[in-house]
Order: structure tokens, then C-alpha cells, then sequence
């Protein structure tokens, strides 16, 4: 079967392309290339271009009529900037996200899976969070992710789409083949930075923040493997009107679903799985937070179970393994 990706040139959206492919199935990728990789398209159905762009959008859907769903990742996704950025934000996650969705509905293909992000989340005592937990979108770059989730459940209730709203919580790892991987030059989560520590890319790993109220001081997170967050994807495009059936209520066609592996990790227990598969220590240093830092969530998983039989199944040490090979080649595969 064929899905439309966009952002399939992306870290997150190309590994889904490889587990769709893996599948039996037909990647379709529209992407941009602001950030993402043409490298990752080799070998793809590929068109360069923007999500925005009405008239690239119905070319593609009437070459490949035979679309059964779309998983839109297409998005800029670097908190910071979007605090330094917003309007680019807005424009590029929001605004041309309402038109893409709009001229998905016009031509008749209301299937989309959304991929957006559990930074949309409070912080709540115990740091587990379930679909319905409080939200507290704390920068720009999730508010886009919220106001498209909004967007998406209105249009689904006005014009009959059907949307899933993947949040994920923080994807580590590369595709286990190593077709894909983290593409950025500098990373800016946790362990692409550890990653970039013990290979000399830079001088130290910094632990932002000792003094939450977790159990080591340190933030804690929900670490799930990109290959698992693709997998999930894939269940979610070909199982898409069963996973609506599973939710129980016929009236539904709208439904949030977490993507995590159901477990904490602080920072401290993440370096210290970090240096057990690395072999050895790496040159580390406790600072104070980051503005805008946050103690932290993992998620429940039992949502994602009972709606796409889906649960993470590759351990935190796979996906720093995978993340340190990927680091030695990266640099071999991507033209800087
Ligand atoms: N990486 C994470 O930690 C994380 C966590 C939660 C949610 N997400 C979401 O997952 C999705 C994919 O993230 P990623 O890590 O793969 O990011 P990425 O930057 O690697 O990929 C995003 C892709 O979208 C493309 N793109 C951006 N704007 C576009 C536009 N207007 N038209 C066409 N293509 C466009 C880029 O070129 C890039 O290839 C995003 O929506 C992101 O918000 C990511």
C-alpha cells in the first residue's frame, strides 16, 4: 500500500519511510528539505517541495491516487529558535499546516496521523501522564503542535477526516540498519549530546538541572527508540479505521494516542547507561536548568496497546548503541 509522509526526509519521518518499506509498503515523501536530508529520499518516491504548495500537493495525490493515509511530520522542531523564531514557526508548523490539511480534505483524503509531542504536557506529581493529563504547551514550538491538534479535531468534526494524534515522548536511536539517523549538526537533545561528548565533537555533557523533585535530582523523560516510534506508525496508517473501531465509540474520529515505553529515565540513570555500552566515562558537568526546562514525563502506555497493539519493545541500551554507530558514520553518509 502506498502513505503519503511529509517531512519523510526528516530523522523521525524517514525512519518511518524504512519501516513502512520493511513492511511492504510504499513511502511517498513530500518534503522541503529546510532541514531534512536528500540523502534519506535515495531510493524513494520523492517530491521536494512544500506542504503549503496546492499545486505540488495535487501532482502528487493524482500520480498516486492509490494514497490510503497521510503521516504528516513536515515541521521545524528546535525549541529555542521557536522562542527566538516564532513567526517562522507559526508560518511553517501552523499556517501552512492548515492549508495542507485543507487540500488534503478537498481531494478526498481525510486519513492523516499527526506527529505531534508530549512537550505538550504539565508537569504532574509522579511524572506519568495519560491522553487525558493536563496540558501546559510552554514554548512556541509546542503551542504549533497544540493549535494543529486543535485544527485537526475541528476538521475531522466539520468535514468527516479521520485523525490520529501521535504525541511522542523523546525519540533516541537510528534506524538499526543505519539508513537514518540524527542529521543535525549540533544536536540539542540529551543524547545527541552524549553522543557528540564521547566522539569529541564537543568538550563536556552537561546534567541541566540536579534539584527536581525526581528520584536523583535530575529531569526525567520517556527515552523510546525511533524504530519503535516508526513501527507505531506503521500500525497506525494500516490499521487506521480499526484503530477507531478499537476506541470503541463509532462517533469518534478524532483520537490522541501517547508514544512512549511506559518508563522513566532520569539524566544521571541515562549516563550511566550511556557509559556502560560506550565502555567507558565521558567527561561530564552538573549545571543549573536551561530556561524553560522542565522536571519532566513518561507516559502510559496502555492507550497505544489496546488502540494499536503496538508497545515499545527495544531497550534504552539498544537505542545508544544504535545512536553511537550512527554517530561514526553520519558524517560519511551526510554532505555538511
Ligand atoms: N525529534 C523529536 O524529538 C520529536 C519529538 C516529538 C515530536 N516530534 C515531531 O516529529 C516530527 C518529525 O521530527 P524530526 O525529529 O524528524 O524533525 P526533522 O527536522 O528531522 O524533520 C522534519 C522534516 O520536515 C521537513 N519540513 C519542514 N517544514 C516543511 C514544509 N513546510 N514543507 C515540506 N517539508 C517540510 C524538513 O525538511 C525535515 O525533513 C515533527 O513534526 C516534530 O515536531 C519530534
Amino acid at each position: 500500500m502506498k502513505y503519503l509522509i511529509t517531512g519523510g526526509a526528516g530523522y523521525i519521518g524517514s525512519t518511518i519511510c524504512s519501516a513502512l518499506e520493511d513492511a511492504g509498503h510504499t513511502p511517498i515523501i513530500l518534503d522541503s528539505l529546510v532541514t531534512g536530508r536528500e540523502e534519506f529520499t535515495r531510493g524513494r518516491i520523492f517530491y521536494k517541495g512544500d506542504i503549503a504548495d496546492e499545486k505540488l500537493v495535487t501532482q502528487l495525490l493524482r500520480d498516486h491516487p492509490d494514497i490510503q493515509a497521510t503521516v504528516h511530520c513536515a515541521a521545524l522542531i528546535v525549541v529555542p529558535d521557536s522562542v527566538s523564531s516564532p513567526y517562522e514557526y507559526y508560518q511553517d508548523n501552523v499556517a501552512k499546516s492548515i492549508e495542507f490539511f485543507h487540500t488534503l480534505y478537498k481531494l478526498g483524503y481525510g486519513r492523516v496521523v499527526f506527529s505531534s509531542s508530549a512537550a505538550l504536557y504539565d508537569v504532574v506529581p509522579g511524572f506519568m501522564v495519560t491522553e487525558e493529563a493536563p496540558l501546559n504547551a510552554n514554548s512556541p514550538y509546542s503551542r504549533t503542535k497544540l493549535m494543529m491538534e486543535m485544527v485537526l479535531k475541528d476538521y475531522c468534526t466539520a468535514y468527516g477526516m479521520k485523525g490520529i494524534a501521535l504525541r511522542y515522548f523523546n525519540p533516541i536511536g537510528a534506524d538499526p540498519k543505519l539508513r537514518s539517523g540524527i542529521h543535525v549538526q549540533h544536536p540539542t537533545h540529551v543524547l545527541g549530546k552524549l553522543v557528540d561528548t564521547a566522539q569529541g565533537r564537543q568538550p563536556e555533557f552537561q546534567i541541566t538541572g540536579t534539584h527536581y523533585p525526581t528520584r536523583d535530582g535530575t529531569g526525567i523523560r520517556d527515552y523510546i527508540h525511533v524504530w519503535d516510534l516508526a513501527r507505531a506508525h506503521v500500525n497506525a496508517v494500516t490499521d487506521f479505521d480499526k484503530v477507531f473501531e478499537r476506541a470503541g465509540n463509532p462517533r469518534d474520529n478524532y483520537l490522541v494516542i501517547n508514544l512512549g515505553t511506559g518508563r522513566g529515565v532520569t539524566v544521571r540513570e541515562l549516563v550511566t547507561a550511556f557509559e556502560k555500552v560506550y565502555g567507558q566515562t565521558i567527561n561530564k558537568r552538573e549545571t543549573g536548568p536551561r530556561p524553560g526546562d522542565v522536571a519532566g514525563s513518561y507516559t502510559n502506555a496502555d492507550k497505544a496497546y489496546r488502540l494499536l497493539h503496538w508497545k515499545a519493545e527495544l531497550s534504552i541500551e539498544q537505542g545508544i548503541a544504535d545512536a553511537l554507530k550512527w554517530g561514526k558514520i553520519r558524517e560519511n553518509i551526510l554532505k555538511y
